[in-house]
């Protein structure tokens, strides 16, 4: 996973945003997560994390980027969150990081951009440290920051069940050329949740996407536009009935499948 660390010198590492081509949710647990049967696909968006030596207990982070104004750089930070948990965890006394975050993964956007830079921070921070820590501990300390964060630390496309932090790869033949279109206002995650809830969206039986994962392993566009699918769709659209226009428009334009992904927009 990881080279060598060389503490004189900065660690870079790049981060892929993700998308979910099926998402199924169960109705809220007593924990305020919802179960999850979903299929992350990793996407050529990439948010870039370099961490650099810093004095003890020093724990900065910058962040540049069109969106750079939305994201804190301050202790609340998620990727300043990871550092200090891998430091504490690792029995690293003597940590310190200046971490420099290049955003290119929209904010707020349903592609997972805050757990990405964790991750990053996560894998940055384990080299410059020079840690001895397994991909399995990075993805356990990753499930406590964001149920997300172990997929950005995998990539690739993979089931997640659970919180959507439990992963197995799935095999996926072919390349995707999917379309993105953003929205210049973000959804909250936990908002979109809340709205669930409120509509009883809650699928109790979380079936496996067999349509999704044959279409997958095919590499069959055409029956994969057909599979996408999202629970949270509703909850999205009631909070911002404009992005209906937007996946109409996609359809309107031929579109194989329009879907928001994740909590979208
Ligand atoms: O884990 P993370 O902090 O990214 O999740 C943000 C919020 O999204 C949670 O606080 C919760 O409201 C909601 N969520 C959920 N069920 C999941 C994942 C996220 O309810 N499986």
């Amino acid at each position: 996973m990881a080279s060598p660390a060389i503490e004189d010198q900065a660690v870079r590492v790049r981060v892929a945003g993700k998308i979910n081509l099926t998402l199924r949710s169960g109705p809220r647990r007593a924990d305020g997560y919802h179960s999850l049967a979903t299929v992350f696909q990793a996407v050529s968006i990439f948010d870039e994390i370099e961490a650099a030596p810093a004095k003890p207990g020093e724990f900065t982070v910058t962040v540049h980027g069109d969106q750079a104004d939305l994201v804190p750089d301050g202790p609340d930070n998620l990727a300043v969150r990871a550092a200090r948990l891998l430091a504490e965890q690792a029995g690293h006394a003597d940590a310190g990081v200046n971490l420099v975050i290049r955003k290119s993964i929209p904010v707020t956007g349903g592609m997972a951009g805050g757990s990405a830079d964790a991750a990053g921070a996560l894998l940055a921070c384990s080299v410059l440290w020079d840690l001895d820590i397994t991909p399995d501990e990075l993805r356990v300390l990753g499930a406590q920051l964001g149920a997300d964060v172990p997929f950005c630390l995998a990539g690739g496309t993979a089931l997640g069940t659970d919180r959507g932090d439990r992963l197995v790869p799935v095999l996926s033949r072919g390349s995707y050329h999917w379309v993105l279109a953003f929205s210049d206002r973000g959804l909250s995650t936990p908002a979109v949740f809340a709205k669930f809830d409120e509509l009883g969206c809650g699928n109790t039986a979380l079936e496996p996407p067999q349509d999704l994962l044959n279409a997958l392993v095919s590499g069959d566009p055409v029956a994969l536009g057909k599979a996408l699918a999202n629970d949270l769709s509703d909850a999205a659209l009631a909070l911002r009935p404009d992005l209906r226009r937007v996946i109409e428009t996609g359809t309107d334009l031929g579109a194989i499948g329009s879907i928001i992904s994740g909590s979208g927009p």
